[in-house]
């Protein structure tokens, strides 16, 4: 779509939008409150809060899209931090005219009664996060049949793929272990099939969703990299990179002792309900009404690999 690409948020997806964006040629603006990150071609940075009503009115002036990819930056502080941030790139979005599209997870679903799980079955949040989320997701809904935004939502499982700092499971120091060929010791059950989502296929279906007519109204499971097992993908990882590991599981009674003292390690218990029962996202409808489906996963761990090494090379 023409116009101007607003994305709020550069970090693990919102970078890669930008790049993706810029080399269609489209002209594209990507927002942060933190000082401007490397030069990428085509895209110019600009420093500011979201919630800042002026900065972000001048942020989306002239777009015809604009991706919410923000998210708080402490992860045990969710409450009256996320609402104000969605709300404000919302309604900025609205006053500009311009089709949002919203990045989310799937913390709504909360323990879903069915796996694989689509945009149909029903939200049942179970956690103080899952029931933000559904309030927040409900919000652009109504807003989108008021009239007030062109609205619609991507919705990502777990993250992995290149600079994943913030993912639950495939971070840095993860891959790390994995080019060592070390324990690894995981937050939750490492044995129940779980989706994955390469941070590269979420930003491309995050483009696909503002270019195309069809994806406005809805919700969407964006293509999903991996649906085995948690172990089963470090295995894979570590096959791919040459290595062998071991995969331990961390019991919930230590992550819960650790929590008492510290309110990220707290939020990651609470939220370790995910790897309890069967949790794969269904992405049919995006692939059978855009034709995309994910990267072939070893393609993508390698590049995500090679890109740690890269990062690591360059430190
Ligand atoms: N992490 C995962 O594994 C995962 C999986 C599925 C879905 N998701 C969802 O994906 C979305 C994006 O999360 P993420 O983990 O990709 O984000 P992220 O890497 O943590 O990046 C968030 C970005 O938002 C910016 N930001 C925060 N507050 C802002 C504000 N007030 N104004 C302007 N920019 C602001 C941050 O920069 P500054 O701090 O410099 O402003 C940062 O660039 C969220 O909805 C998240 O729930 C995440």
């Amino acid at each position: 779509m023409q116009g101007i690409h607003t994305i709020f948020g550069a970090g693990q997806v919102g970078t890669q939008l930008a790049s993706i964006l810029a080399a269609q040629g489209l002209r594209v603006r990507l927002v942060r409150r933190s000082a401007p990150g490397p030069r990428l071609p085509g895209v110019t940075w600009m420093q500011g809060d979201a919630t800042d009503r002026s900065f972000a009115d001048e942020a989306c002036r002239g777009a015809s899209v604009v991706y919410n990819c923000a998210n708080p930056p402490d992860y045990g502080h969710w409450e009256g931090v996320l609402q104000p941030l969605y709300r404000a790139v919302r309604e900025a979005a609205g006053r500009a005219g311009a089709r949002l599209v919203q990045l989310d997870c799937l913390y709504m679903y909360g323990k879903p009664p069915v796996s694989p799980f689509d945009e149909r079955t029903p939200h049942q949040p179970c956690r103080d996060k899952g029931r933000l989320r559904e309030e927040l997701f409900e919000e652009l809904y109504e807003a989108h049949r008021r009239g007030d935004v062109q609205a619609t939502s991507g919705h990502a499982s777990d993250y992995f793929g290149p600079a994943t700092p913030n993912a639950m499971l495939l971070r840095p120091d993860v891959y790390e272990r994995i080019l060592a060929g070390r324990t690894l010791y995981v937050l939750s059950d490492p044995d129940v099939p779980h989706g994955y989502s390469y941070t590269p296929d979420v930003a491309r279906g995050l483009a696909v969703l503002g270019e195309r007519p069809e994806a406005v109204g809805r919700p969407w499971h964006l293509p999903l990299a991996s649906a085995s097992t948690s172990r089963e993908l470090l295995e894979r990882f570590a096959a791919r990179a040459g290595t062998t590991i071991k995969v331990r599981r961390v019991p919930l009674w230590a992550l819960r002792t650790v929590g008492v003292f510290s309110s990220l390690v707290s939020a990651i218990a609470d939220m370790s309900y995910q790897w309890d029962v069967p949790y794969v996202p269904d992405d049919g409808d995006f692939r059978r009404t855009f034709g995309i489906g994910p990267t072939p996963l070893d393609e993508a761990i390698d590049a995500t690999l090679a890109d740690h090494r890269a990062t690591k090379a360059a430190a």
